[in-house]
């Protein structure tokens, strides 16, 4: 009795957010199980999530001793010399469920960009410039991929905007900011990550 009673609430709470979302969260990415971050039974945290912090979930596999092959961290700048500290957790830049269309027409990859508003795309909470629209669609050149639609092209498109996901957030750095100031043209088109790695918060 108790487990049915349990169903039924899973099942009214699920179709609920479905039909207040209608399209969320359709499907997880093909590299996760709904069960990977949800308990059915007795979950602690909201969202039947197995984890209290999101960041402490998404680290029980992709930090160092996760099960994971693929590595991560925040994005942080530990030790503050040049920018004031600054701290993006995993859903600063990431979707928990699945890869998102951008506002140009096309799919992000790697989960970059999240649902933010009702429209569903893609998109970044900044640090300093409220919600934006992001597109990641392409690994870069390093890795035998387009240049355009990468990590940050430079406004290679033409189109004024700078919403690559490296720099969709930076208004002070040297290079890549979200504006034409500053320089824009330091590795444009390269695999970002190969020097600025993930697992080192994306410090070069
Ligand atoms: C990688 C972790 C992860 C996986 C896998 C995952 N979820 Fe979630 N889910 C979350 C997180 C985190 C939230 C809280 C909202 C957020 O931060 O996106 C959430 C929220 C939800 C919600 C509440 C509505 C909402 O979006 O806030 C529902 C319903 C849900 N998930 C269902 C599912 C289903 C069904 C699957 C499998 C198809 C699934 N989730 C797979 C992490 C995950
Ligand atoms: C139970 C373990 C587990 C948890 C929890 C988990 N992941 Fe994963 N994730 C995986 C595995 C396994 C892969 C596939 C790569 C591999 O085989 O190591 C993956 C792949 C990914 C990818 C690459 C997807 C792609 O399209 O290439 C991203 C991005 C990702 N995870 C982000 C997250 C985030 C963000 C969270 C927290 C909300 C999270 N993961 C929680 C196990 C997990
Ligand atoms: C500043 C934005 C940002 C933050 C914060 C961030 N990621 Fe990522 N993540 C990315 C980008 C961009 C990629 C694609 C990297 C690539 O393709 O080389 C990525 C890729 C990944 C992948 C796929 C493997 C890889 O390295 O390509 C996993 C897994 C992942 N992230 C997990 C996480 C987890 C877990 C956290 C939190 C601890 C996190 N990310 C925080 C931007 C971010
Ligand atoms: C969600 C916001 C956000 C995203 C996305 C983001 N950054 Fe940043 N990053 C910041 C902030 C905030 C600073 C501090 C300077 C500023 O505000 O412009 C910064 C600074 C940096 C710095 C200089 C750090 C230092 O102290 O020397 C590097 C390098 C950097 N980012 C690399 C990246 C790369 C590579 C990516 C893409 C994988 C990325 N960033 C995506 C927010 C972000
Ligand atoms: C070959 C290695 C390499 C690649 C590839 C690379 N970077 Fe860098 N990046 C560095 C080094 C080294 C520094 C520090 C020296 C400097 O500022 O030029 C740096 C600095 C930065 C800074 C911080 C500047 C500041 O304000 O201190 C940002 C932002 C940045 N890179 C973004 C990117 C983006 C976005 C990409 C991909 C388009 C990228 N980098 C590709 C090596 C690299």
């Amino acid at each position: 009795m108790k487990r049915l009673i349990l169903i039924l609430g899973l099942a009214i709470f699920v179709t609920g957010v479905i039909v207040l979302l209608p399209d969320e969260p359709g499907a997880a990415n093909p590299n996760h199980d709904c069960s990977f971050c949800h308990n059915i039974h007795g979950a602690p945290a909201l969202a039947l999530l197995k984890e209290e912090v999101v960041e402490t979930l998404c680290l029980t596999c992709h930090g160092p001793a996760g099960i994971s092959t693929q590595k991560a961290d925040v994005h942080t700048n530990d030790s503050p010399t040049q920018y004031p500290l600054f701290t993006i957790t995993c859903t600063g830049c990431h979707d928990s469920h699945n890869d998102r269309d951008n506002w140009l027409g096309g799919t992000n990859i790697r989960l970059v960009g999240r649902r933010l508003d009702s429209t569903g795309l893609a998109k970044v909470n900044t640090t300093s410039s409220g919600i934006q629209n992001t597109v990641f669609e392409s690994r870069g050149t390093n890795e035998g991929g387009p240049s355009l639609h990468s990590f940050a092209d430079g406004d290679e498109d033409g189109n004024s905007v700078y919403d690559g996901i490296c720099e969709v957030c930076h208004t002070l750095t040297k290079h890549h900011r979200n504006n034409p100031s500053g320089g824009h043209v330091h590795q444009v088109g390269r695999t970002c990550t190969r020097c600025h790695e993930h697992v080192t918060n994306f410090i070069p």
